[in-house]
This record gives C-alpha cells, sequence and structure tokens, in this order.
C-alpha cells in the first residue's frame, strides 16, 4: 500500500498500537459532535478491519495519519467511494483527528496529499467532499484545498436521524483545478 508523506507527516497502513488512540478518539463527543454516536472499543476496532480491507480491494481508503516528529496517531484521512443512497455518486475525500491535534494545519496537509494521490495517481476526473451544515471546521478544510460547494447540491443524508446531521453540503473539486 502506498505511504504519503507530508512535511510533517506520514498517511500509512493501521497497526495494532492505532487502536487505543483511534478508540479515544471515537469515545470523545467532539470529535464525534457531527458524526454520530460516540463508538464502542468494539466498533471502533471492527471499523479498521473494515479500512483495511477495502484498502486491499480498492487501492485507496482510509491511511492512519501519523505526526513525523513525535511518531504519534493522529487520526485519519483519504478517499471513500460515496455511499449508495446518497443523491450523487463517486469518490469522496475525508478526514478526521483527534482533538489534541486540531489547529494545526494538519487536517489540509494530509487532505492536499490525498488530493494528490486521487488525481495522479488514481486519474480521478473529480473528488467530492461531503459534511454537515454545522461543520464549519470541516468546511474550513475543504475551501483550503480548492474545493467549492454549490448551495445547489445540498441535501438531506437519507442515512441521517432528523436533526441536526441531516442536512449536508456538497463540495467538489475537478482534476486540474488546483489547489
Ligand atoms: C475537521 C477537522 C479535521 C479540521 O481540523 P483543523 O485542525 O481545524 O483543520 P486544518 O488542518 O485545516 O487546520 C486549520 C487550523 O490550523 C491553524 N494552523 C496552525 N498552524 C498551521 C500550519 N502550519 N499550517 C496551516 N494551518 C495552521 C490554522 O490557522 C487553522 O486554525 P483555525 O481553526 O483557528 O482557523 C477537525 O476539526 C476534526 O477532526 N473534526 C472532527 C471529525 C470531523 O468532523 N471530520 C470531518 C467529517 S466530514
Amino acid at each position: 500500500m502506498t505511504e504519503l508523506l507530508t512535511d510533517r507527516l506520514i498517511l500509512r497502513r493501521w497497526r495494532a498500537a492505532d487502536l487505543e488512540p483511534w478508540a479515544a478518539m471515537n469515545a470523545d463527543p467532539e470529535v464525534r459532535e457531527h458524526l454520530g454516536d460516540v463508538l464502542t472499543r468494539e466498533q471502533s476496532d471492527a471499523s479498521v478491519a473494515q479500512f483495511q480491507a477495502e484498502f486491499d480491494q480498492r487501492g485507496y481508503g482510509w491511511w492512519a495519519v501519523e505526526a513525523r516528529a513525535t511518531g504519534e496517531f493522529i487520526g485519519f484521512a483519504g478517499l471513500d467511494q460515496v455511499d449508495d443512497g446518497m443523491p450523487f455518486t463517486g469518490v469522496e475525500i475525508g478526514w478526521r483527528l483527534a482533538r489534541s491535534a486540531w489547529g494545526q494545519g494538519y487536517a489540509t496537509e494530509a487532505a492536499t496529499a490525498v488530493l494528490a494521490y486521487g488525481f495522479d495517481t488514481l486519474g480521478l476526473p473529480e473528488i467530492l467532499a461531503v459534511t454537515t451544515a454545522t461543520n464549519l471546521r470541516s468546511q474550513a478544510v475543504m475551501r483550503r484545498i480548492g474545493m467549492t460547494r454549490d448551495p445547489a447540491d445540498d441535501f438531506d443524508d437519507p442515512a441521517a436521524p432528523e436533526g441536526p446531521l441531516r442536512p449536508n453540503v456538497l463540495f467538489r473539486i475537478a482534476r486540474g483545478a488546483g489547489v
């Protein structure tokens, strides 16, 4: 599996040692504010097994993100096939960091490397990003990496419960649009 290297980060395959800090992130209501309920340790571990399987099948997925200076696992970033049932299809980019890793430009740095991989290595014509209308931090990352939102693409996530997780926004970037 390809590893992606940036100035401060390594995007790499998941390791057993990541499971504990990953579970801690998934048990943090602040990290999960725009994602849904916090996850149990079992759910958290199962998600990693799924990430590995998807990566092996497709050659892309969610990389574990490590800070090079400390060797610390700080979250994930990567690409995924848009879920069935969404009002659009394609490949989406995403990111999720431990609270202690916010505010340092790490999500933008990881996302920039992931976008380049999607366009240059996978040859994708377009990459999408989806989040709740209220997740302004994630939307700021989308804007920083050059993605744009057409309000006409706003949609209600059919898989979300009634409430703040339901109204979603869609950002797009086409190959060649540049960062
Ligand atoms: C979404 C999420 C990844 C954004 O993280 P983030 O740290 O705000 O995003 P960035 O990496 O772009 O960092 C930007 C911030 O770092 C600051 N920064 C500090 N040093 C920096 C540097 N060297 N380079 C760039 N930015 C830097 C910026 O000024 C900016 O600060 P601000 O938030 O005060 O404006 C994070 O909030 C998160 O994990 N949330 C929970 C999970 C989630 O919702 N995921 C998205 C689901 S769609």
